[in-house]
């Protein structure tokens, strides 16, 4: 069984223009998959499909072999705090937090203990290169170092599935092949990751490419 599929999805937004049209896309527990398209195509709304942030007007989508667009909203949204990190392009930091309560975020979330969330933040923060940082503001950051924290946040709880939205598009090239060997090595130790991108050299690096024009796959 995949860890998710996307069967035929069709997606609108104002009921005449489709943005997806019988989108279809499969990964498989421990895969690093890149989605890759022009400008509109539709990308970012497949992964907001997969976290439930949007829902799909038709088709089907499982994950586990569960029917997601069954679920009520309550449901998707524990089952995304549960089961998915996501990394947004803009870092989407809490810009008067500081660097450790942005990481810490979803674990303030599950109520974990204080003396829980102190050690995992701080461990998470060791293997990012960024515990110096966690008595900042996102704005004292640099633009890799407010990645890490987003990459932090997102995979503080251990989530089975990791999706990025052009995690390296506002970073020179260096600092994203950096973000891009931190998720090769969170994929060694089992995370699954789909990877928005427009860098044919960070599609390189994943296991394969998916394409799509047009809301739909070529
Ligand atoms: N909330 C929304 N309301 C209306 N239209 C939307 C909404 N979100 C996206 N769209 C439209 O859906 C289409 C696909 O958008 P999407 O954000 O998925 O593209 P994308 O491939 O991620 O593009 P980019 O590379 O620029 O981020 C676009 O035409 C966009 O204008
Ligand atoms: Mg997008």
């Amino acid at each position: 069984m995949p860890l998710l599929s996307l069967e035929n999805i069709t997606k609108s937004y104002d009921k005449k223009t489709l943005v997806l049209k019988k989108f279809n896309l499969s990964v498989d527990s421990g895969e690093i998959v890149a989605i890759i398209g022009k400008s509109g195509s539709g990308k970012s709304t497949v992964l907001n499909i997969i976290a439930g942030i949007d829902s799909a007007d038709g088709g089907r989508y499982t994950f586990q072999g569960n029917d997601m667009l069954e679920l009520s909203g309550d449901k998707m949204t524990v089952f995304r705090r549960e089961n998915i990190g996501f990394v947004l392009q803009h870092f989407a930091l809490i810009e008067n937090n500081t660097v450790f309560k942005n990481i810490a975020l979803p674990l303030y979330l599950k109520h974990e203990p204080k003396k829980v969330i102190k050690e995992k933040v701080v461990a998470i923060a060791e293997e990012l290169e960024i515990e110096e940082k966690l008595g900042k503001i996102p704005k004292q950051l640099s633009g890799g170092e407010a990645q890490r924290v987003a990459i932090a946040r997102a995979i503080i709880n251990q989530p089975s599935l990791i999706l990025a939205d052009e995690p390296t598009g506002a970073l020179d090239e260096n600092t994203g092949l950096k973000i891009m060997q931190i998720f090769q090595k969170l994929n060694k130790k089992g995370h699954t990751f789909i990877i928005v991108t427009h860098d044919p050299s960070i599609a390189a690096m994943c296991d394969r490419t998916i394409k799509i024009k047009d809301g739909k796959n070529i």
